[in-house]
């Protein structure tokens, strides 16, 4: 007997299956085989949110979630949040490996190259209201990138993706940037090619009469790793979207639209807006415990808590804590972090949250900086859309290079009615 199966008896007709083992997983397709009788369309799995579903084999992203382990390409994020820049770590999440110098400057001098809009994509940014939300802004604007780039269809093309994956890179802080001013009714600020990644944003944002715009370079710094800290999170919600969108190939505006459209929702990347709204709503420590009790009665989520993966502590909540203090020195602490630390003080030490395996993630700390800064809330969910990018797009390469992906077209389970033949209306009741 092959060690590597799984034997299973099906007691409906008695018959047994070794199923192969691969990586401690089944092949779903391996259970179709399972029938009563030859005519039927044979086993299938049923997982509701794909809590315990494969849809890929990948290199890019490992998470441990009972250990709060987070690496890229292997590279642990701890590290990678210390020593390295964002810029160096999408190279590093797109190619597999650290750059040499001279692949990185060609790498930076490729997307500087390309943080432009098109003059046209101003008035698209126009069109909306001076309330629009900044994340329906960067989707809408994202989705229309194909129409100026029409080659981008052609995804078969290892070039062509290259050059569209440089400008989304580059063009997601301009076109955040874009929407930011024309809500607050400000001139649009050009790039300027001279600054780094995060530093050109920030100017782009901030920028008005200064003749050379230096950004402070401890809020450029702490922009960079957390963009480092949101650039990848393997098979997300977000990332599924566009690895669903992409198995049609479609162009790779059109799958990150679709991704970034995924990633609003408050459930997944929203869900930075949702905690600081949810913290202003506390409004002061004493209002907590009420607070909890709703939680706790099912009347509400404690947003920024609770992870599918992680069981543990989210690794990038730790460090952006950390980061937290180095912004707080230059803007002056952000009263919600008081409320903030008691929520979580209490949610560490209740069995309701402690049962449920329920820590910070990624979104519980990362708004009280962003307000710190200066950032208005609704644009959260953009700052994370935009390091997310080169995840997006590192794993959309992998999927149209992996042989083994098909289109996208999961099966269900049909409980509707049978067949019935049409009722006109004048014989319906
Ligand atoms: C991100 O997947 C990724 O990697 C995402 C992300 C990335 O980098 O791409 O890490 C980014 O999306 C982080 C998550 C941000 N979302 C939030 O903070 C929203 C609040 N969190 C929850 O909505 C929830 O925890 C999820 C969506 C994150 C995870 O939900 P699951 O895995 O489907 O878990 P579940 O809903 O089945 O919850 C299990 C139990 C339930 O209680 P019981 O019915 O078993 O009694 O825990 C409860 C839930 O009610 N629960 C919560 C809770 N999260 C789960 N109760 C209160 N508050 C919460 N936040």
């Amino acid at each position: 007997m092959n060690e590597n199966t799984l034997t299973i008896t099906d007691n409906r007709t008695g018959r047994t299956y070794d199923i192969p083992i691969e990586y401690d997983t089944i092949n779903a397709m391996d259970l179709r085989q399972i029938k009563v009788n030859d005519d039927d369309f044979g086993m299938m799995s049923y997982d509701p949110g794909f809590k315990n579903t494969a849809s890929t084999k990948s290199t890019i992203t490992y998470i441990d979630g009972a250990k709060g382990i987070l690496r890229y390409r292997g590279y642990p994020i701890e590290q990678l949040a210390l020593q390295s820049n964002y810029l160096e770590t999408a190279y590093l999440i797109l190619n597999g490996e650290l750059p040499t110098k001279e692949e990185y400057a060609e790498w930076e001098h490729n997307v500087t190259y390309h943080t432009f809009l098109h003059e046209n994509v101003k008035s698209l940014i126009e069109a909306f209201r001076y309330d629009a939300h900044p994340m329906s802004m960067f989707i809408s604007t994202v989705a229309a990138l194909p129409t100026f780039y029409p080659e981008s269809r052609n995804i078969s093309d290892p070039q062509v993706r290259l050059i569209q994956i440089f400008r989304l890179i580059a063009k997601v802080p301009t076109i955040a940037a874009f929407s930011y001013r024309h809500l607050r009714g400000l001139p649009y600020e050009y790039p300027d090619n001279d600054l780094s990644y995060t530093g050109n944003f920030l100017k782009m944002l901030d920028c008005m009469s200064q003749s050379k715009y230096q950004p402070n370079p401890v809020l450029e710094r702490a922009l960079d790793i957390l963009f480092i800290l949101h650039a990848d999170h393997e098979q997300n919600c977000g990332t599924a979207t566009m690895r669903v969108i992409g198995s049609s190939h479609s162009d790779p505006y059109s799958a990150m639209a679709g991704a970034a459209a995924a990633l609003y929702g408050p459930l997944h990347g929203g869900a930075n807006e949702a905690v600081l709204r949810m913290l202003t709503e506390i409004g002061d420590v004493k209002n907590v415990p009420s607070f909890m009790e709703g939680v706790k009665n099912r009347e509400r989520l404690l947003m920024g808590f609770g992870h599918r993966v992680y069981k543990n502590y989210d690794p990038r909540a730790k460090i952006i804590k950390e980061v937290a203090d180095q912004v707080f020195e230059v803007t002056g602490a952000n009263p919600m972090l008081e409320v903030a630390l008691e929520l979580e003080r209490i949610a560490l030490e209740d069995d309701f949250f402690i049962s449920r395996n329920l820590y910070p993630n990624v979104d519980f700390y990362s708004g009280i900086i962003y307000q710190a800064m200066g950032f208005p809330v609704a644009m959260f969910p953009v700052l994370f859309a935009i390091p997310r990018t080169i995840g997006w797009l590192s794993q959309w390469t992998e999927l149209l290079n992996d042989g083994s992906q098909k289109i996208a077209r999961p099966r269900q389970i049909y409980l509707g009615e049978g067949e019935r033949d049409y009722v006109s209306m004048e014989d319906r009741e």
